[in-house]
């Protein structure tokens, strides 16, 4: 079943579309791309009021029983894994660890043959008290959340007073071993985009990998403008106002980020890496391997989508194994060329980035 989100389908598009060749075994789309990295949201709820995702005030929330529980989280990753040739599972959320059963979503996934590489995008409050749980359950890595080093920027970004529990929860999951850890930090023009070398000074220090990311039309004000989007061109000029920034030699492999080896303008030392995620302006479709699973268990085969694929109602109705499969194939086979986010014709999705899953 495919739900439309808000944007009206357009009749004789699916018409169009070539038929599925029944032969393909793993998730390819009709341009050749093959996802092999799934995003698992797992709740649209999160402490955390990021401007660039959501609205003051919050948003609606669904209800438990529309959600994934653990076990159907648990057999959808084994479809992924064992059917669908999925190799690297992400949990996201809005924030994954509000979830109380992630340890054992987590264990689940890490007991899966072969046995995929497991990471968490969160915000890392709470981490603190969870990150070697989380590690010993079979968690691999994480990618936190955090755009700026001082306590007032925080609060202005993410609207709550919380820095010091990020930093905890950093420290603490370095401490486990939950390395290498990625900083994700989103730029915005006069709030905290003069902040950029000097938060990336900060992970360098810490031996953390700092990703910049292009401020995406995903926030649930709408309030994103593509005139004052802080891009990947303007960051890399102001990295290299103190850094020597030369191109990581490692081939990309289908990642979002182009890494950056960060040497010292002083002497020339290697001082670690920095990853940009042009997503807006220099976009990765053409090799994009990534296709999520959004809380209520529906398919989006692009972050950019406008149509989703639900998967958690046939599951309850009794569909098999292989008929799940099947209809995820299909979701996967529509996945559009590209999103166009620069090309004036894009159209936001009716969801949020926190209801979506990063
Ligand atoms: N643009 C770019 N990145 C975003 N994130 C959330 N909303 C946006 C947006 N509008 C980032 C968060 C998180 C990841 C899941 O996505 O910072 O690190
Ligand atoms: Fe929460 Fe992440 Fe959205 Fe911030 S960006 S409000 S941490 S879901």
């Amino acid at each position: 079943m495919s739900v439309s989100l808000g944007m009206p389908m357009i009749p004789g598009v699916r018409a169009q579309t070539p038929p599925r060749p029944t032969t393909a075994p793993g998730l390819l789309d009709k341009y050749g791309r093959v996802a092999t990295d799934l995003r698992i949201s797992l709740t649209d709820r999160c402490n955390l009021r990021c401007t660039y995702c959501m609205p003051a005030e919050g948003l609606p929330t669904q209800p438990a029983s529309s959600l994934l529980q653990a076990h159907e989280i648990g057999r959808l990753a084994r479809i992924a894994v064992e059917e669908l040739g999925v190799r690297q599972i992400r949990f996201t959320g809005g924030e994954p660890l509000l979830r109380k059963d992630l340890v054992d979503i987590i264990a689940a996934c890490a007991a899966l043959e072969p046995r995929p590489e497991i990471s968490l995008t969160t915000n890392a409050i709470g981490l603190s008290s969870r990150a070697a749980a989380l590690k010993a359950a079979g968690l691999d890595r994480i990618n936190v959340s955090l755009d700026t080093v001082h306590a007032d920027t925080f609060l202005a970004v993410t609207r709550r007073p919380f820095l010091d529990r990020v930093i905890a929860g950093i420290d603490a999951s370095a401490a486990a071993g939950l390395t290498p850890i990625k900083i994700n930090a989103v730029l915005l023009r006069d709030v905290n985009d003069f902040q950029a070398v000097e938060l990336l000074t900060w992970a360098l220090q810490r031996g953390h990998q700092l990703r910049f990311i292009e401020q995406m039309p995903l926030d649930a004000d709408h309030a994103w403008e593509r005139g004052t989007m802080i891009t990947a061109e303007e960051i890399r000029g102001r990295i290299s106002e103190l850094y020597t920034l030369v191109p990581d030699e490692e081939p990309r492999d289908g990642a979002p980020a182009e890494l950056f080896r960060v040497l010292s303008r002083e002497n020339g030392t290697d001082l670690g890496t920095v990853g940009i995620i042009a997503s807006v302006t220099e976009a990765f479709c053409a090799d994009c391997r990534r296709v999520r699973l959004t809380a209520e268990g529906g398919v989006r085969s692009c972050l950019f989508s406008h149509t989703e694929t639900d998967l958690l109602t046939p599951m309850r109705e009794g569909l098999d194994d292989r008929g799940v499969a099947d209809l995820w194939r299909d979701a996967m086979w529509a996945k559009p060329k590209g999103h166009g986010l620069d090309t004036g014709l894009f159209v936001q999705p009716a969801r949020s980035m926190s209801a979506i899953g990063g």
